[in-house]
């Protein structure tokens, strides 16, 4: 099975997608991971995203493809993916098609999260995850048991992303009206668009999306 989480900055593509790893066995595929990983190594692919993450614009589609495709290969992907964060532009969602239809694959759910702006800001500005192990968290919504520990590996030390940032949000939720709400429209025409509320609770969301995917696996 191969999912898409569609939707604008802090609409909680990565929580849910966590959590459909954890409830599926399908495995997360995050360009902004991705795109993080290869910032951090030095990569010359990462080293071109670097600018244009922080500014909150969009990689070039062929930086994106090309980071992707390399994941894509991997050999822990056979039960599926749920792609977080991608694809992002009309031409990203016509390569995906292409590149699962030669492993003769397909998307079998594009599922958009339907969320207001101002709570996004909101959201994002608050957010931390675990250095060790990507559990995210939030100042507001979501602390770990223990205060500086995460839940899910112990570890001590929390990280906060350089785009957090309310301006930078801004400009990540321009690119996202412009160039990826086109997309709803694209999967809405290939009958595999569903629209599921993610303004409440982060557990009322996960049962929706889990009645969702439990029909497709
Ligand atoms: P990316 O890493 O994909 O960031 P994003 O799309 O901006 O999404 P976020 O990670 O900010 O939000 P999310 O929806 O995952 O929310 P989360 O679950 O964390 O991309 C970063 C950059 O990389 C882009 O700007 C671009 O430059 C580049 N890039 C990546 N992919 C690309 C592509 N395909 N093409 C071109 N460029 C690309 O939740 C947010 C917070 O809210 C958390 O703290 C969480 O705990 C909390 N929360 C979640 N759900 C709820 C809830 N229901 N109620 C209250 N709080 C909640
Ligand atoms: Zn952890």
């Amino acid at each position: 099975v191969n999912l898409i989480l569609l939707g604008p900055p802090g609409a909680g593509k990565g929580t849910q997608a966590r959590m459909l790893e954890e409830a599926f066995g399908l495995v997360q595929l995050s360009t902004g991971d991705l795109l993080r990983g290869a910032v951090a190594s030095g990569t010359p692919a990462g080293l071109a995203a670097k600018t244009v993450m922080d500014a909150g614009e969009l990689v070039s589609d062929e930086i994106v493809l090309a980071v992707l495709k390399e994941r894509l290969d991997g050999p822990d992907l056979a039960k599926g993916t749920i792609l977080d964060g991608f694809p992002r532009t009309e031409a990203q969602a016509r390569a995906l098609d292409t590149l699962l239809a030669a492993k003769g694959q397909k998307i079998d759910a594009a599922i958009s999260l339907k969320v207001e702006d101002e709570a996004m800001i909101a959201r994002v500005a608050g957010r931390y995850t675990c250095a060790a192990c990507g559990e995210g968290y939030h100042d507001d919504f979501k602390q770990p048991r223990e205060e500086g520990m995460c839940d899910k590996c112990g570890g001590m030390e929390m990280k906060r992303r350089a785009d957090d940032n309310a301006e930078t949000v801004r400009t990540r939720l321009q690119a996202y009206h412009a160039q990826t709400a086109p997309l709803i429209e694209y999967y809405n025409a290939r009958g595999t668009l569903t629209e599921v509320s993610a303004m409440g609770d982060i557990t009322v969301i996960a049962a929706d999306l889990d009645a969702i995917v439990g029909k497709l696996t």
